[in-house]
């Protein structure tokens, strides 16, 4: 049966489908509210439930009144009333499941892959740099990866992938595929995208394939003319993780607006430059936030240690702070919902 779902101070409200997620459903009826993961790991879809009951998907225990609730997992038993942090109206591109061809692969250092696929012929799918897609998967299962390119190339989709040992997708799918496979994908989405305005410079942290969704981000500015001054710090272990230290140099190089500080915690004996964690190189480099923004995306814990150490000791304004953390996709419709 299908159930209303009401926004709590609000007279907005929505049908839920039977064994239909929160989320799902507000997008269906065009509301957009926050989000990352979509699969019960990053928290950020966090509501409080005022009324009534619901499920979590697959298998978690009932959820009722006063308990909090991940709108990605909740689905209503019953009409229910909720209070998410935040919820609107937003045009989104239309999200679209599609069969795409590996066009090629790129082993680009001994953990990155660089996937390339091709939409169908005559096929486009808008999307917002710094958007991702999900990769279906045998048995229900699949993955979230950020798209790398720039919307402008809306028939391709360039994926930056980590080797994980064991990983379903980066080990096991990803070791037996070939040009011609096909894959299918669901995109976009995600809400890491540009929030500002241009003027505003830009801080922008990436740990390892972090950096795939802000080389979106920047090639759309170089596409677009748009001289935003954007100080890109890149961080990892050592030399490999920086995967495309070529390009990004070469940016650095050739564009007035944009800097570039790669950064490395463990090193080899050759290397001069920054040393250690991403979040303090920032805070070396920058005494005042107040005017800017920051993209981060990668490593979960680098991004909660960048957030506290910008607004805390940065005077930067929290809701300037823009993330994606790159939780594990996988057993995470298993994931516990967070604590009531
Ligand atoms: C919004 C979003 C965007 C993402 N974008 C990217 C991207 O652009 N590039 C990218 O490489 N990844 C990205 N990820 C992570 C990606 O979705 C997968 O979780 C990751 O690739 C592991 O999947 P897998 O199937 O290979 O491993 P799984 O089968 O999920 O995991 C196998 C085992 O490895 C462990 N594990 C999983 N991930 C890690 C890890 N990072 N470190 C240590 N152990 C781990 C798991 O706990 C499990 O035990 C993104 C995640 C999100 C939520
Ligand atoms: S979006 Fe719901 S937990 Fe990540």
């Amino acid at each position: 049966m299908t159930s209303l779902v009401s926004i709590a101070n609000s007279d907005i409200s929505f049908p839920c489908e039977p064994d239909e997620r929160i989320l799902d459903a507000a997008e269906r009826a065009g509301y957009t509210m926050a989000y990352s993961c979509r699969k019960g790991v990053c928290v950020t879809c966090r509501s409080n439930l005022t009324q009534g009951k619901v499920k979590i998907a697959p298998f978690g225990s009932p959820k009722h009144a006063g308990e909090e609730i991940l709108c990605c997992m909740a689905i209503p038993d019953g009409p229910v009333e909720i209070a998410p942090p935040w919820i609107e109206e937003r045009r989104q591109p239309a999200r679209v499941s599609i069969n795409v061809t590996v066009h090629k692969m790129d082993q680009r250092s001994d953990n990155v892959a660089i996937l390339h696929l091709r939409l169908p012929i005559g096929r486009r799918v808008p999307f917002a740099a710094g958007q991702y897609i999900s990769v279906a998967m045998e048995g229900g299962e699949s993955r979230n990866y950020s798209i790398a390119n720039p919307p402008r190339l809306n028939d391709i989709v360039e994926l930056h992938v980590r080797h994980i040992p064991g990983g379903m997708f980066s080990d096991t799918v990803l070791k037996k595929l070939r040009p011609g496979d096909v894959l299918n994908i669901a995109l976009p989405f995600g809400l890491f995208t540009w929030s500002d305005d241009h003027s505003v410079p830009a801080i922008m942290l990436a740990t390892g394939t972090g950096f795939a969704p802000l080389k979106s981000m920047i090639q759309e500015l170089i596409d677009r003319n748009i001289s935003r001054p954007v100080h890109l710090f890149w961080g990892g272990e050592r030399e490999a993780d920086i995967y495309e230290l070529e390009l990004v140099t070469s940016w650095a190089r050739r564009l007035s607006w944009f800097d570039f500080t790669p950064v490395l915690a463990n090193p080899g004996t050759g290397w001069t430059g920054e040393r250690g964690f991403v979040q303090n190189a920032v805070t070396g480099r920058y005494d005042d936030l107040s005017g800017y923004s920051v993209y981060a995306c990668g490593n979960p814990i680098m991004i909660e240690q960048a957030r506290a150490l910008l607004v805390e000791q940065r005077s930067l304004s929290a809701e300037n702070f823009h993330s994606d953390a790159f939780v594990f996709s996988g057993q995470a419709e298993k994931a516990a919902q967070p604590a009531a």
